[in-house]
Parts: C-alpha cells; sequence; structure tokens
C-alpha cells in the first residue's frame, strides 16, 4: 500500500448553486444523474453538491491535474452507512491507473457556507 497522491478543495455555496442556475447545462456537466438525485427522487441539496464538486477538484489534485479529465467520469456515491466512496471511469480510471492508482479514499464537509472535500489515491 502506498499514498500516491491527496488533493483538498473548498467551494463557497452560495456562489457554486448560483452558477448552477445562472448555467444551463452545468450540473449536467459536472454531475451524474445519481449524484444530482436522492434515492427518493428529489434534486440533492446545494451544500453536498458543492461538496461533491470540491470532491472532483480534490480527486483531480490528487492526480496532480492533468488535462482532459471529465467531470462525470467521477462519481461520488453513497454507502448505507452514509459513508461517501469514489468511483472513476473513462478519462480519470486512465490516467489513475497509469499513475497505479488503485483506491480511493474521500470525505467531505459543509458548514458555514463553505463545502469541502479531501481525496487519497492510493496504490
Ligand atoms: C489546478 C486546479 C486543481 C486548481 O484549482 P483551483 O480551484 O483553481 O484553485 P484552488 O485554490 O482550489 O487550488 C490552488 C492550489 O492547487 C494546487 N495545484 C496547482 N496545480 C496543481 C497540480 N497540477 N496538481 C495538484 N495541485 C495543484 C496549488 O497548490 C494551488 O495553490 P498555490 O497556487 O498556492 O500553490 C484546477 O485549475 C484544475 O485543473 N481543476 C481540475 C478540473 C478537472 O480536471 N475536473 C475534472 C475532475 S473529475
Amino acid at each position: 500500500m502506498s499514498i500516491i497522491g491527496v488533493g483538498i478543495d473548498v467551494a463557497e455555496i452560495d456562489r457554486f448553486e448560483a452558477a448552477l442556475k445562472r448555467t444551463p447545462g452545468l450540473a449536467e456537466r459536472l454531475f451524474l444523474r445519481s449524484e444530482l438525485l436522492l434515492p427518493t427522487g428529489e434534486r440533492r441539496g446545494s451544500a453536498s453538491l458543492a461538496a461533491r464538486f470540491a470532491a472532483k477538484e480534490a480527486l483531480a489534485k490528487a492526480l496532480g491535474a492533468p488535462a482532459g479529465l471529465l467531470w462525470t467520469d467521477a462519481e461520488v456515491f453513497v454507502e448505507d452507512s452514509g459513508r461517501p466512496r469514489l468511483r472513476v471511469t473513462g478519462t480519470v480510471a486512465a490516467k489513475a491507473a497509469e499513475l497505479g492508482v488503485r483506491s480511493w479514499h474521500v470525505s467531505l464537509s459543509h458548514d458555514a457556507g463553505v463545502a469541502s472535500a479531501v481525496v487519497v489515491a492510493e496504490g
């Protein structure tokens, strides 16, 4: 086991929500349907979405922020316990494989108007 990379990011929740409202198609460019919707079918709240955006930025930093990563090639999903996990496909999975990443660790937080995430890439 070895740590290949670590990434951190913060996002201002109100600013992020305003960007999503202002920019048609942005939510779909950043997120999978499974991230946008809760299991009940309701839309996920803006604090949780901002944290998921921060997780994708943190993931990119953990890989050294290479060009060409697609936002929707990283998915934050939630275990039954409520613990968030990362799943990667396509461009992100290819870069991760190139660097020898075999598993991901993610932690999210949101409070006081700010959402944040930390990601660890393990080889
Ligand atoms: C490089 C990038 C991560 C910077 O993020 P940002 O939101 O503009 O800026 P932040 O304030 O969050 O982070 C800045 C820090 O990122 C770090 N950073 C810059 N380039 C980096 C790299 N290639 N790898 C890792 N960290 C990097 C630096 O430490 C910088 O701080 P510093 O300037 O004080 O040294 C961003 O421009 C980027 O490329 N994002 C990835 C987009 C992407 O790939 N999305 C799909 C993901 S699935």
